[in-house]
């Protein structure tokens, strides 16, 4: 089995007074799924709002030397909080990847990863 881990919260910059420009659902979808394809992980991201706070949360994957990502998913669940989800580090082909979510200040974010591959 792979092993995920969940990495807890840098986090805290603490911004006052910043101004929130709302955007749109940024929901983050790289590669496509293939015939033959295995969800290989499956993860959720979540943080609840606290005020003042930028909060971020990693997700590493580790496949084995063998394993290839084919798609990354991350889809934010419920009511948009205008987060951001980025890959930081590996990614399509590789067998391994890192995922970074980061909340607006005073929100949080939820979403559910999905990483396929074979
Ligand atoms: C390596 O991981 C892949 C999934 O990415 C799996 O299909 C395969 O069986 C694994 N191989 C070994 C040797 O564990
Ligand atoms: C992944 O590898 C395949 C062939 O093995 C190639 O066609 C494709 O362009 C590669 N994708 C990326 C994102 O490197
Ligand atoms: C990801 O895989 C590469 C080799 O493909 C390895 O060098 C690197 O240390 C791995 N990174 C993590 C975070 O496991």
């Amino acid at each position: 089995m792979k092993t995920a881990l969940i990495l807890c919260t840098l986090a805290a910059l603490a911004i006052s007074q910043a101004s929130v420009v709302k955007q749109a659902r940024a929901n983050l979808i790289l590669g496509s799924v293939r015939p033959g394809d295995r969800l290989l992980q499956s993860a959720v991201l979540y943080q609840p709002a606290i005020a003042n706070r930028v909060q971020t949360q990693d997700l590493i994957f580790r496949g084995n030397v063998s394993s290839r990502i084919s798609s990354i998913q991350a889809r934010e669940v419920g009511a948009s909080q205008y987060a951001q989800v980025r890959l930081i580090s590996g990614g399509l082909n590789r067998s391994n990847a890192t995922l970074r979510a980061t909340s607006r200040v005073s929100y949080g974010f939820n979403y559910q990863i999905q990483i396929w591959g074979r």
